[in-house]
């Protein structure tokens, strides 16, 4: 499809909600012409992670009011829009349900197409809309609800090269925050402690790095740590300021460690592909140790190396716009009768990774 498009994206299978307004003119790089992305972090802090009843109702109160400002930022109108996309999966299913109904009610009020998109798709398009990086590539999604990596192929064809079977990285750094008095999100918190530290104090597992192939487990971690921090306190009768940056530090080590090794072998398995990008996503890609390392393995295999900006790489409506935008092109028609998937694999082929993380089932 060869004419300007612009569409509507809703996003709201987690803790934030989110819509955007994308605009692609033909052989142009494709514009942002707003992006409002609404946190809940507030509401849900007192019970050290995302509550689905509570994320839901956020969801449902706020979505009307984070379009209409989506829409005023980009100056445009629903009768300006070729489509609406929006969020179907994988997720809370509580608040998808609260996206795909005002998608939905707006579409058929406007006579618009609506186009389900999967949150997973959403954030492995993400390069495109960015950096306009040709397939195929390779995806490392890293944050507080997913870890995999996707061999992108096309707009509708991933392939799931292994993933975590239990807890996801920012799960981790959560998970550790919290058992080092820490605030939430771990992430940046453990990060700054571990700027401080001494990696070779504490040595943390690497779990899974005996078996073939690029699946990882992070959840051995926390309990390694607990064990590290509760014999400091057995034998000092607390921890010190330095034990908790050597702790940090020797944590954060550990899963930059695990994600680099794992992510060269994910580079090795798709070699045949002659993929030229190694791309990340979410939250966790925003950690400095990490993003390195990544970057390292990806030159050593001959491969460049992508992070879009944060705010792209964490959960917002321009990633779904985008993927929406990305299937009306590609000439896909929506089906009108789609429903709300709590589940939904990028890669169906692929066997079911096990583990359910604080922000709901793994895809
Ligand atoms: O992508 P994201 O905003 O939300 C979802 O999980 O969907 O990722 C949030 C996660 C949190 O677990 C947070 O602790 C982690 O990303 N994170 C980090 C850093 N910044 C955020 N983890 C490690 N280092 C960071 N600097
Ligand atoms: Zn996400």
């Amino acid at each position: 499809m060869d004419r300007t498009l612009t569409l509507l994206g809703i996003e709201s299978s987690c803790d934030d909600t989110a819509a955007a307004v994308v605009r692609a003119r033909p052989g142009q790089t494709p514009e942002i012409l707003s992006s409002v992305v609404l946190g809940q972090a507030d509401l849900h802090a007192a019970f050290g992670g995302v509550v689905p009843e509570i994320a839901a109702r956020a969801h449902a109160e706020r979505l009307d009011g984070c379009v209409e400002e989506a829409l005023a930022q980009a100056d445009t109108g629903l009768g300006a829009l070729d489509g609406i996309a929006v969020t179907a999966g994988p997720g809370l299913i509580g608040g998808v349900l609260s996206g795909v109904m005002l998608a939905r009610g707006l579409a058929a009020a406007r006579s618009i197409p609506l186009i389900p998109v999967n949150h997973l798709a959403g954030h492995a398009l993400t390069p495109r809309l960015t950096d306009s990086v040709a397939f195929p590539y390779v995806m490392l999604l890293v944050s507080g609800g997913h870890c995999q990596f996707l061999l992108v192929e096309a707009v509708n064809r991933f392939r799931r090269l292994g993933g975590t079977i239990d807890d996801a990285p920012g799960e981790a750094f959560d998970k550790t925050a919290k058992l080092l008095a820490l605030p939430q999100p771990g992430g940046p918190a453990v990060e700054a402690e571990a700027a401080l530290g001494d990696a070779s104090r504490f040595h943390f597992p690497r779990p899974l790095l005996d078996r073939d192939g690029c699946d990882m487990s992070f959840s051995g971690l926390k309990t390694a740590l607990l064990r590290a921090r509760d014999a400091l306190v057995a034998e000092k009768g607390g921890i010190s300021i330095q034990d908790r940056r050597d702790l940090c530090a020797g944590f954060q080590a550990a899963v930059a460690e695990v994600l680099a090794i794992k992510t060269a072998r994910a580079l090795a398995m798709v070699s045949d592909q002659s993929p030229k990008t190694l791309a990340v996503a979410g939250g966790v890609a925003a950690n400095r140790a990490i993003r390195a390392m990544l970057e390292t393995v990806s030159l050593r295999a001959g491969i460049a190396f992508l992070a879009p900006p944060l705010r792209l790489c964490t959960d917002n409506g321009a990633m779904i716009a985008w993927a929406g935008l990305e299937q009306l092109r590609a000439g896909f028609v929506p089906q009108p009768g789609f429903t709300a998937r709590p589940r939904w694999p990028l890669d169906e082929t692929a066997p079911a990774l096990l583990g359910s993380g604080k922000k709901g089932a793994k895809a």
